[in-house]
C-alpha cells in the first residue's frame, strides 16, 4: 500500500499548492470521464482538467515503453497547466507508468490500481478476479497490488479488450455485450472468484451486464469493484487530509469541467454525457497538441 505515503511525499516536498487550483485527471481517451463522474460527485466543489489522449488511444495493446511516453506527455501538459494534484484514471498507464510518473513530478500522483485493489480486498472473501486491458493484465500489478494488502487472496486476471470498443460506440445492453462478457468471465467463474475488479475505465458502462453475467455463470452473487469509484474515494480523503480541499461554490457558474483532447472534440464532445452521466454538463472539449514524450 504504498500510493498514499508517496503522494504525501510530493506534498510534503511541495508545501505551496494552491487548494483553488483544479484536479488534472487524463485518460487514453474517452473512458477516464467514468473516473470524472465519480469525482465530482465525491467532490463537488472541485474544478477537474481532464485531457483525453484521443489521437492515440487505445493504450492498452501498447508497449510499456509506449505507454510511459505518451502518459509523461499528457501529464507534463496538466502539470505546466497549474493543478494542485494529478489522478491518472486510465488503468494502463496507472499499471505501467505510474511510478516514473511520481518520480518525475513535483505534484502528488494517484493512480486507479491500489485504490481498487484495497477496494477489492476489502470485500472479498479471498478470490478475485480482475479484467482489465492486454497492458494492464500483462503487467501484474493488479494481483502485486491485491498482495501487498493480503497474501491470502488469490487473484485471476482476464484480459477483455472489445469491451472498449463496445462500450465507446455505447452498446452497453443486449446480445452481443452480454456474450462478449460471458466468454472474457467464464475462465474467472471457473476459479470461484467472489469478487470482480473493473480494472479499465470503459467497463463501468457496462456494469450490468458484467454483474449480471458473474452471477449467472457463478449461480450467486459476486461483488463488483469500480476502481474509479475507489479512486474517487481516496482522492476526497488525501485532498481532505491535507487541507486541500476548495472552498469553491458548487453552484458557481464558472464550469467545474475543462475537458482537452488530441483529436475529434467534436465526437469526444457528443460522446462524454454517456460517460459522465448527470454528473456535470458536457463543455466543448478544446483540442490541444502534446509534447513528444
Ligand atoms: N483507458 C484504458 C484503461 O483504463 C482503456 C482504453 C485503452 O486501451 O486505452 O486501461
Amino acid at each position: 500500500m504504498t500510493e498514499p505515503d508517496e503522494a504525501e511525499d510530493r506534498v510534503a516536498g511541495h508545501g505551496s499548492l494552491d487548494r483553488e487550483l483544479p484536479i488534472g485527471v487524463f485518460d487514453s481517451g474517452i473512458g477516464g470521464l467514468t473516473v470524472v463522474r465519480e469525482l465530482l460527485r465525491a467532490l463537488p466543489r472541485e474544478r477537474i482538467v481532464y485531457l483525453g489522449d484521443t489521437a492515440r488511444v487505445p493504450y492498452g495493446t501498447r508497449s510499456a515503453n509506449t505507454i510511459v511516453r505518451y502518459a509523461r506527455g499528457c501529464a507534463r501538459t496538466l502539470a505546466a497547466d497549474g493543478i494542485k494534484a494529478l489522478v491518472v484514471a486510465c488503468n494502463t498507464v496507472s499499471a505501467v507508468a505510474l511510478d516514473i510518473l511520481r518520480v518525475e513530478l513535483d505534484l502528488p500522483v494517484l493512480g486507479v490500481v491500489e485504490p481498487g485493489a484495497r477496494a477489492a480486498v476489502a470485500v472479498t472473501r479471498g478470490r478475485v478476479g480482475v479484467i482489465g486491458t492486454a497492458s494492464t493484465v500483462g503487467s501484474g500489478a493488479y494481483p502485486r497490488a491485491i498482495a501487498a494488502c493480503d497474501t491470502r487472496c488469490e487473484v485471476f486476471t482476464q484480459a477483455a479488450p472489445l469491451l472498449v470498443p463496445l462500450a465507446e460506440e455505447g452498446w452497453t445492453d443486449g446480445d452481443v455485450p452480454r456474450l462478449a462478457a460471458r466468454r472474457y468471465l467464464a475462465p474467472l467463474a471457473a476459479a470461484d472468484i467472489d469478487t470482480l475488479v473493473l480494472g479499465c475505465t470503459h467497463y463501468p458502462l457496462l456494469r450490468t451486464v458484467l454483474e449480471t453475467e458473474s452471477a449467472y455463470l457463478a449461480a450467486r452473487a459476486v461483488h463488483v469493484v469500480d476502481s474509479g469509484q475507489a479512486v474517487a474515494i481516496e482522492v476526497a480523503r488525501f485532498l481532505a487530509e491535507r487541507e486541500l480541499l476548495a472552498a469553491r461554490d458548487p453552484l458557481a457558474p464558472e464550469a467545474a469541467l475543462r475537458l482537452l483532447v488530441t483529436d475529434l472534440p467534436g465526437r469526444f464532445s457528443e460522446a462524454a454525457a454517456r460517460f459522465l452521466g448527470d454528473a456535470a454538463p458536457v463543455a466543448h472539449a478544446e483540442q490541444i497538441d502534446l509534447p513528444s514524450g
